[in-house]
């Protein structure tokens, strides 16, 4: 462990107010399809990893569930805990959460966590109770995304910054982050694209909403807080639509998993657990809250058939 995340509110807490107010109320639609497809509401009590200024624990929170969140950025989780008063947030590291083990229903992470970060992949498995569920989300296929030119700001910072940033994004990539999620001990992964569109009003409000990031941040250490002005400024009126806000549209996708089921290998007994049957009955325990009394029998019965449970399918 290092001692790195301190260094993160430099870049993601100097603007904070600005990042709250400017940047992250686009990425509501992300919230929203994450907390839909987990089917987060009442009675869950939710951990948001690198949680910024808190918008997705508002959202979470007016699901019903009882969030906790963590950041590095002090100053962007004093507007957290502005926005949900009764939720339990943080300032700390995520490769080190300071909850025990089993705390938590559901995990979410927006773009927070990354293929570069295994520690903190453990111990968002380590906090999940069995059948918790996680949903995190990462860039897409940015390349190919409509609003690609947004984040060409970024790559103004120096060579290895950007490296940095390529290699987290790998996330992303077809079976990278299925692989990521599987090491750390999750089952039953799926992946889906979910909306992700920034609006701007003008060149001037993109600018100073990128500028409030961590990678925008590293961008004027490189190159100067008027170069980068400049580009974004240039940039964003080329694609300025006439009574319509700037938008740019970028690939997004979400990665959902849940924790496996103590219970279930208990039931079924340790040979019996192949990851197809552990992955039928976490299933019934992530979309019921319970296994059903008919799935052991009915993973047994596969097992004496085809050999092992789930060799039908
Ligand atoms: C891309 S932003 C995402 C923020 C938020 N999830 C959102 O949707 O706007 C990444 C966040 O990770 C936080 N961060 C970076 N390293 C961290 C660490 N080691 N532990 C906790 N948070 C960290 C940053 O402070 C920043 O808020």
């Amino acid at each position: 462990m290092t001692d790195q995340w301190l260094t993160a509110d430099e870049g993601w807490g100097r603007r904070a107010v600005e990042f709250a107010t400017l940047l992250e109320p686009a990425a509501c639609r992300e919230y929203l399809s994450v907390h839909h497809a987990l089917d987060v509401g009442a009675g869950d009590r939710l951990l948001d990893v690198a949680c910024g200024s808190g918008l997705a624990l508002e959202l979470a929170r007016a699901r019903g569930a009882d969030v906790a969140g963590i950041d590095a950025s002090q100053r962007l989780v004093a507007i957290a805990a502005d926005r949900v008063p009764d939720g339990d947030v943080r300032v700390g590291d995520m490769a080190a959460l300071p909850w025990d083990d089993t705390s938590f229903d559901v995990v979410t992470s927006f773009r927070g966590l990354w293929a570069t970060t295994p520690e903190a992949m453990a111990e968002a498995r380590r906090v999940l109770r069995p059948g918790g569920r996680i949903g995190i989300t990462t860039w897409g296929h940015v390349k190919m995304s409509p609003g690609l030119w947004a984040l060409t700001p970024f790559t103004l910072a120096a060579l290895e910054k950007v490296d940095a940033q390529a290699r987290m994004k790998s996330l992303g990539r077809p079976e990278v982050g299925e692989a990521v999620l599987t090491q750390a001990g999750f089952v039953g992964v799926r992946r889906h694209e979910v909306p992700f569109a920034w609006e701007f009003p003008d060149p001037e409000t993109f600018s100073r909403a990128l500028a409030a990031t961590g990678p925008g941040y590293e961008a004027m250490q490189q190159v100067g807080e008027e170069e980068f002005h400049r580009l974004c400024v240039k940039l964003a009126t080329e694609r300025t639509r006439q009574g319509l806000p700037l938008c740019a549209e970028i690939a997004c996708v979400a990665l959902s998993a849940h924790v496996p089921t103590a219970p279930v290998r208990r039931l079924l007994g340790d040979a019996a657990m192949t990851p197809e049957a552990q992955s039928f009955a976490d299933d019934d325990v992530a979309v019921l809250g319970f296994l059903t009394n008919a799935r052991p029998m009915c993973l047994h019965r596969l097992r004496g058939k085809h050999g092992h449970p789930g060799a039908s399918h």
